[in-house]
């Protein structure tokens, strides 16, 4: 792999060239704080929310600069080279480099005229602050004196504003040294009476001789970050900022007699309390107190990532599941907001946040349940929900967040994650639990879903289908329905799957009337569905106000709609005579070598009935790219009809170390990490070219696609179920995981290459009826082995009888 590569336990991917196509990052953050570094130090770093407290400055992916830079000088040499361990910004030739990224932490190492140098950059367990630890080793014969300028650019505040009104927002800036905490601390003025600064710190464990705050004096009138008069300068001007752009640079003197090697930290980060600053710098400053800090940081991911493990013939999917998948879904579910795709938004989206806490649910239970209770807090007393929420501004509507707000789904997504919570952990108490609503009132968890599934029931249109509103998953379809009539035959499946959730869960509390009432809704939407939904061989995505259907063979563009086609096997609304049309589409129409397209042909023109998804570039985002989140959803419906070769074909075709996507300059976005979508057949030249990778509801479902359905160890009511769904090629494979206060060794053997049924289970050697496993809760570490077969020939599979008993296709995903 020409750019970089994992490393042999695949705890490390190494970049090995500094000019990857794009930048590559890594994201490192405790509860509070997210620091996006790529793999030259390039991007930002924010405390709880990235719009309102943004620390740093970041122009853009197409420079990844400005970023976290350590300038070297040589003032022993007679001509005083320039350099940096990062490459960026003077992108000079070095005598070597590299990137280690890893979880919580990235080491870049370069050498130079015989200096050898490493920055090892991580975010504090809890602190606000994020820490590099340079290590600079003199190895030649020669003593060396250098100076060293750790340096950054500075926001400390709101970056849309700062987007959009730089020339303003930098008149609040003010920015000094504090001589008495040898310490640079700069914030913006406060300009509206409710406005809470964020107090940017600066400092090091070196002494400092002098620094520098205004940008102009450190890069010079018209200079650059790649060559500034700042360090060109015997000594910085040892100015304060206010009023102008700024960033905060040191200057120090590191000698170094041949061979010797020496160590110091740079700290640095944003509170919203001035007063802790002296006590955080003073914390961190200390090398061995840093190193302290970092390895029991190691210790935690190494622990924390360990939770579930798999085991399967495909050490690709094993990589990605047991560690980077799983490190991304982390890092997303703590900050959802933002990525270095996404410009200066702030909050979390609610449709994906809820997603997210299903995919935390087996690994991080606490994290997950604390989600949850925020999402049940943001809905309103209608049964409707928020758009997206900060914890620093409050909701989306509040902020007026113009392009993001009625989204018409969100409602629908918080069943699923209560529903699975009940299941991954049997407590029902939970559903009496009273919490309020967003706008007025309150209510046990339970009653907050039965609205979210009342709400969007009653906001139907003409066809007797859920209203679109600005959007349903498909945020680009924002002019399909905003006149208020357009219709979603994806939201009308997704109500269907959330009442059978519901039923279920009443089922299984004795709630016959809810039961009863869902089961009613189901099957009534089912049926509007099936007769006006269905296109002939497939499903139609949507009605627009104008009652233009928008997926349908009447199309040009944006014919076959992926979506439709999996939910309808999601909520089992699709009838088995119409099961393999729609099959055939999805493997035959939409599929590429990187998984099925979201729909296809892309549009090539701005179509005012369906909103800004026509006007992407083709093949891009929602215009019918290779969108990974849908194709995740494809993978669960897949293994629900136990099609379980072509499920571990689409995950395979998104791993982003799959076959295709090895040629880096083609695919050119980080390959240990999922992306939101791949370039699809609708571009010629980037077809196959990775965007938006990180922050993807891809990871949720990708994780949930392996452990639960792939694997099949499923979290149910009763217990945990057993119902793997691997392709037939594998003879074993293995998960390990925590369930009910008891951890589960499962291994699953396939003597007969066959893809799913349960023939055998043993738990701790004692055979087993059934495939479901009632909870031990005994802190113990079980061993369960399952062999594959003829389901139900240890006389009663759980599933396969109540399988049995229902007229539509797939069971309750
Ligand atoms: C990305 C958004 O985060 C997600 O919520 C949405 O469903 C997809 N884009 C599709 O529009």
């Amino acid at each position: 792999m020409k750019y970089g590569h994992f490393s042999k336990d695949g705890r490390e991917f190494i970049v090995t060239h500094p000019n990857t196509p794009k930048p590559w990052f890594n994201y490192l953050f405790n509860d509070i704080y997210h620091c996006l570094i790529s793999q030259t130090g390039g991007g930002f770093s924010y405390l709880r929310d990235p719009k309102y407290y943004r620390l740093h400055r970041w122009d853009h992916l197409s420079s990844d600069r400005p970023g976290r830079y350590l300038y070297i000088k040589d003032a022993s040499a007679k001509k005083h080279s320039v350099w940096t361990l990062n490459w960026q910004p003077s992108r000079e030739k070095l005598d070597a480099w590299e990137c280690r990224h890893s979880f919580g932490c990235t080491t870049i190492s370069a050498s130079n005229n015989g200096i050898k140098g490493s920055i090892t950059y991580f975010v504090a367990k809890q602190a606000p602050a994020e820490i590099w630890l340079v290590s600079l080793t003199n190895a030649t014969r020669a003593k060396k004196t250098l100076q060293v300028y750790p340096f950054v650019e500075l926001i400390a505040g709101d970056v849309a504003l700062e987007t959009h009104y730089r020339n303003i927002l930098c008149l609040y800036n003010d920015a000094v040294f504090d001589k008495e905490h040898q310490a640079i601390i700069a914030f913006k003025q406060p300009f509206k009476s409710w406005h809470k600064p964020g107090y940017a710190f600066f400092a090091s464990s070196l002494k400092v001789e002098s620094y520098e705050c205004r940008r102009e004096a450190f890069v010079g009138r018209y200079g650059e970050l790649d060559n500034p008069d700042g360090v060109q300068a015997k000594k910085l001007a040892g100015s304060g900022c206010r009023g102008e752009d700024m960033v905060a640079v040191l200057q120090s003197t590191v000698t170094l007699q041949p061979g010797e090697t020496k160590q110091f930290v740079v700290v640095s980060g944003i509170t919203e309390n001035k007063n802790e600053i002296p006590s955080l710098v003073k914390r961190f400053r200390s090398v061995d107190l840093a190193k302290k800090e970092l390895s029991e940081i190691k210790a935690y991911w190494k622990r924390h990532l360990e939770q579930v493990w798999i085991e399967t013939p495909d050490p690709k999917m094993n990589l990605m599941v047991n560690l980077w998948g799983k490190y991304q879904l982390y890092a997303i579910t703590h900050w959802r907001g933002t990525s270095h795709y996404h410009g200066a938004e702030g909050g979390q989206g609610y449709r994906d946040t809820c997603q997210d806490v299903e995919g935390l649910l087996s690994s991080d239970l606490e994290a997950a349940r604390a989600k949850l209770e925020r999402l049940i807090f943001y809905q309103y007393e209608s049964g409707h929900a928020v758009s997206g929420f900060s914890e620093v501004e409050g909701t989306w509507e509040n902020q007026g967040v113009a392009g993001v707000i009625k989204k018409a789904d969100v409602a629908v997504w918080l069943p699923y994650s209560v529903v699975a919570y009940v299941k991954e952990t049997g407590d029902t108490e939970f559903l009496k639990k009273v919490i309020p609503f967003h706008d007025k009132g309150e209510a046990t968890v339970y009653e907050h879903i039965l609205r979210s599934v009342r709400y969007i029931y009653s906001a139907r249109g003409q066809h007797g289908l859920p209203l679109i509103g600005h959007a349903d998953w498909n945020d680009a379809y924002d002019h399909v329905g905003n006149k208020g009539k357009g219709e979603s035959i994806w939201l009308g499946m997704a109500l269907v799957r959330a009442c059978k959730h519901v039923k279920e869960l009443a089922e299984f509390l004795g709630d016959t009337a809810v039961a009863h009432e869902m089961q009613e809704k189901s099957d009534e939407l089912t049926a509007i569905i099936n007769e006006v939904g269905w296109d002939g061989s497939w499903y139609l995505a949507a009605f627009n106000d104008d009652g233009r259907r928008i997926g349908s063979q009447e199309n040009k563009e944006g014919k076959v709609p992926l979506n439709s086609q999996t939910w309808a096997i999601l909520s089992g609304v699709v009838p088995p005579d119409r099961l393999q049309r729609l099959l055939d589409k999805i493997d035959h129409y939409l599929d590429t070598p990187y998984g099925p397209a979201l729909f296809l042909p892309s549009y090539t023109t701005f179509n005012p009935g369906i909103g800004r998804v026509s006007s992407f570039a083709p093949g891009t985002k929602e215009n019918a790219a290779v969108f990974s989140h849908a194709c995740a959803f494809k993978v669960v419906a897949d293994c629900t009809i136990k099609r379980a070769d072509q499920a571990y074909d689409t995950f395979s075709k998104l791993l982003p170390i799959s076959e295709a996507k090895q040629d880096h300059e083609k695919y050119k976005v980080e390959p240990y990490v999922w992306a939101e979508y791949v370039v699809g057949p609708g571009s010629a030249d980037r077809f196959g070219e990775g965007s938006f990778t990180w922050n993807t509801g891809t990871t949720p479902w990708m994780y949930v696609a392996a452990t639960e359905w792939i694997l099949g160890a499923r979290r149910d009511f009763q217990g945990l179920l057993i119902d793997p769904c691997i392709p037939k090629t594998w003879k074993e494979a293995k998960i390990r995981r925590p369930f009910r206060g008891a951890i589960y060794e499962i291994t699953i053997k396939n003597p007969g290459g066959v893809s799913s049924g349960v023939a055998r289970l043993s738990v701790d050697g004692v055979e087993q009826r059934g495939n479901l496993i009632q909870p031990h809760g005994d802190g113990k570490t079980h061993r369960v082995e399952v062999v594959l077969g003829k389901a139900g020939s240890n006389h009663s599979s759980h599933r396969a009888k109540r399988r049995m008993g229902k007229k539509s296709i797939s069971t309750l995903s």
